[in-house]
């Protein structure tokens, strides 16, 4: 046991021997009134001296040489020493200043009165055993300096983390009242806590419907609108929510039919021939609406047809041979070509069936050293006669044939004719060399 304090106090002197904090007064009145403190040396202690007795009591406080304690003139009182974890007297309690303590909290770094730490340690290690090492014998353990975490206040709750409906507060608390140090423990429990939070409903923005179907053109013939819709019901805003973005409706350009439209044909014209196969046309007008297209009537504006409505006349005839009739007509009884009908063998006359030109040639041969004299004629229907043309002939040794043709204006019912002047009794038409022959033929008709 006297070991134990032996070393007890050695290791008091070695770890220990930290410096002080002592109050530093001059001539006070009262110990209590000294608020100043100063730091001591090693191996010193804090003092109180009395330097005045009367008329009132002056004192004196500051650092000592442990070794002065109790000495000088007047003696200086080692009234104690304190060191900044801990007040820890070194002198009599008699003598010690309590408040001297008292200037600065007292620490709880002091070994268990009622337990022996050294004799401790050296049979059970409670060093070791920090926790409780800590609460019994902090000093001799050399644990003054740990320091176990304590949870410091919460913190203010944050906002609600929602604007709408339902949401969550958190607060937070630090384990730094004080913080661990030195091997100290940490703080136990929750460093954050919950709770919910409610606000109002949440708004309900707007949403499309589908869009309707086109609307029918606005225009009924060229260029018009046509347009479409949907509404802001799906759903509907509700609660300051937002209205549907972008429009309601939308506009497409639509196309008609053109404005313009044909009238009813015009009547057609008059056949472009008189007779055989022509044209005939017809027109029509558009009507004439403006057009934002420029879309007119669609087609032609004329139509052409053929027309025929009657087959073309054909008026022509050969006739040969001859026979003389009285009144000095010659009738060419042998009909090659008749067309038309309009030669009469039996006459020989040619009557016209339309007004119009015509050709005519004849050819008369007689006998030999006979004189040939003839002509073409025309009459009217009552046969007032006109001279169209004359011939001639005469040969000593052969048959003389004398050829004449005109073209002359007829009107209907006009007759022509060969007129023999002369030698009516001496024709010679022999069928093979000599011809006596008469033709003609309509050339155009007159209107
Ligand atoms: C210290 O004490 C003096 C005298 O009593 C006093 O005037 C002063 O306010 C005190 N200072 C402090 C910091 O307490
Ligand atoms: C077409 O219009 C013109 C001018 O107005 C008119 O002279 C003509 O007769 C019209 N034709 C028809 C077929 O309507
Ligand atoms: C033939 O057609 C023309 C014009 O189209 C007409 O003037 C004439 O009368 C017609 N003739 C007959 C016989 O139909
Ligand atoms: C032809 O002429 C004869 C004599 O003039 C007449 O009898 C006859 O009817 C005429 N023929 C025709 C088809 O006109």
């Amino acid at each position: 046991m006297k070991f134990l304090i032996i070393l007890w106090t050695f290791y008091n002197a070695v770890s220990y021997a930290d410096s002080l904090e002592c109050l530093q007064c001059d001539n006070i009145e009262h110990p209590n009134t000294c608020n100043v403190t100063t730091e001591c040396h090693s191996g010193q202690s804090c003092f109180l001296k009395t330097t005045q007795t009367s008329p009132t009591a002056q004192f004196e406080m500051g650092c000592e040489d442990n070794q002065l304690c109790g000495t000088g003139s007047p003696a200086v009182s080692i009234v104690g020493k304190r060191q900044t974890l801990a007040c820890h007297e070194c002198c009599s309690t008699n003598n010690c200043n309590n408040k001297l303590c008292e200037h600065s909290k007292p620490s709880a770094c002091v070994d268990s009165v009622t337990v022996d730490c050294a004799l401790l340690h050296s049979l059970f290690n409670v060093c070791s055993d920090v926790q409780h090492a800590k609460s019994v014998c902090p000093r001799f353990c050399g644990l003054c300096s740990l320091v176990d975490g304590d949870w410091a206040t919460w913190g203010a709750w944050s906002g609600c983390d929602v604007t709408c409906e339902s949401g969550t507060q958190v607060r937070i608390r630090t384990c730094t009242n004080p913080e661990p140090a030195n091997g100290g423990v940490n703080c136990v429990g929750d460093s954050t806590q919950h709770k919910q939070c409610t606000k109002q409903l949440c708004p309900v923005h707007g949403g499309w419907s589908g869009w309707s179907g086109w609307s029918p053109c606005s225009a009924t013939c060229d260029v018009g609108m046509s347009q479409r819709g949907r509404s802001c019901t799906n759903p509907k805003p509700s609660r300051a929510g937002d209205y549907c973005p972008d429009m309601p409706q939308q506009f497409k350009i639509c196309t008609a039919g053109p404005c313009s439209t044909w009238m009813d044909w015009g009547s057609w014209t008059s056949c472009s021939v008189t007779c055989g196969v022509g044209l005939q046309r017809r027109y029509r007008n558009c009507t004439s609406t403006s057009s934002i297209l420029g879309i007119g009537c669609v087609g032609s504006n004329d139509q052409t047809e053929t027309c025929s409505n009657s087959t073309c006349v054909q008026v022509a005839f050969n006739a040969h041979g001859h026979q003389a009739l009285s009144g000095s007509v010659i009738t060419f009884p042998t009909v090659i070509l008749n067309e038309g009908n309009a030669f009469n063998e039996t006459s020989g006359l040619f009557t016209a069936p339309f007004s119009g030109n015509y050709f005519f040639s004849a050819q008369v041969c007689g006998q030999t050293r006979q004189n040939i004299f003839f002509n073409i004629k025309k009459s009217n229907t009552d046969m007032s006669t006109t001279y169209l043309t004359s011939a001639y002939g005469y040969d000593q040794g052969s048959y003389p044939c004398s050829p004449s043709s005109v073209v002359t204006k007829l009107h209907v019912g006009d007759h022509v004719w060969v007129y023999m002047s002369s030698g009516l009794g001496s024709l010679y038409d022999s069928g093979t060399n000599y011809w006596c022959s008469f033709t003609g033929s309509l050339l155009s008709v007159s209107g």
